[in-house]
């Protein structure tokens, strides 16, 4: 989710418009995405470099991101979707991990559309905390690091259950993957959109649904071996 702040600022409003104004597109789009059968969807919140904006525009997105999770966690709950946040929390004020932990538990068992906010969430972070799990247990004995493969690898991420991304999606007209869940996106179809993430609405995440629809996923195949893979 990118362009918040140009967003604002195109329109002579402080940053924290564009933001607020993003948090209206998060409801549209996850409802969209609910409608569309998407089992997963992952919203990139807030990166781990985020911490380096200025004091208080972190503080407002802290108390977006609390609001959000008051605002809608029962309308997500009533319309079957799970919420799991993606990140490392332990750098969140007391009350925001509450909240997370809260709206997590009571999400737990829904069967719909699984929400991920990847929020102090790094790609890198992910990938040297696995290793590090691995370490310990080469360490201690219990693995042999000639066994590390993927697989073993990929089951150490902070979920490791959850299916590679297909569909990669960034607006605001960078062209770069920023950190975001780099193991998984190996594969991800990329797209980028030069709407500004509040400008972001139903149609164009439909548009790019379509595009989606037209690529030719190969995993590194030929051609003739596609129906191998799909
Ligand atoms: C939203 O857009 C992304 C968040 C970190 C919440 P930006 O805040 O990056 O907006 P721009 O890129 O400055 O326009
Ligand atoms: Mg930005």
């Amino acid at each position: 989710m990118d362009g918040n702040g140009r967003w604002a600022q195109r329109q002579g409003k402080p940053r924290p418009f564009g933001h607020r104004a993003g948090a209206e597109t998060v409801r549209a789009i996850v409802e969209t995405c609910a409608d569309s059968g998407v089992e997963v969807l992952t919203l990139f919140a807030f990166s781990s470099e985020n911490w380096a904006r200025p004091e208080d525009e972190v503080s407002l997105l802290m108390e977006l991101f609390l609001m959000m999770l008051r605002r809608e966690t029962r309308r997500l709950h009533a319309n079957h979707v799970r919420l799991r946040i993606i990140g490392d929390r332990s750098a969140f004020p007391e009350k925001l991990r509450q909240r997370i932990a809260e709206a997590e538990r009571l999400t737990r068992d829904n069967q719909g559309l699984v929400l991920q906010i990847a929020a102090n969430y790094g790609g890198r972070w992910d990938i040297t905390e696995a290793c590090r799990r691995l370490a310990r247990r080469v360490a201690a004995g219990g693995l042999d690091a000639e066994a590390i493969d993927e697989a073993r690898l990929a089951d150490e991420l902070a979920f490791p259950d959850l299916p590679d991304v297909d569909l990669f999606i960034r607006t605001g007209g960078e062209q770069r993957l920023s950190n975001f869940i780099l193991w998984q996106a190996a594969y991800a179809e990329l797209y980028f959109s030069d709407l500004l993430w509040p400008d972001f609405g139903p149609d164009a995440l439909r548009a790019a649904f379509v595009d989606f629809a037209s690529r030719e996923r190969r995993f590194g195949r030929i051609v003739e071996q596609r129906q191998v893979v799909e």
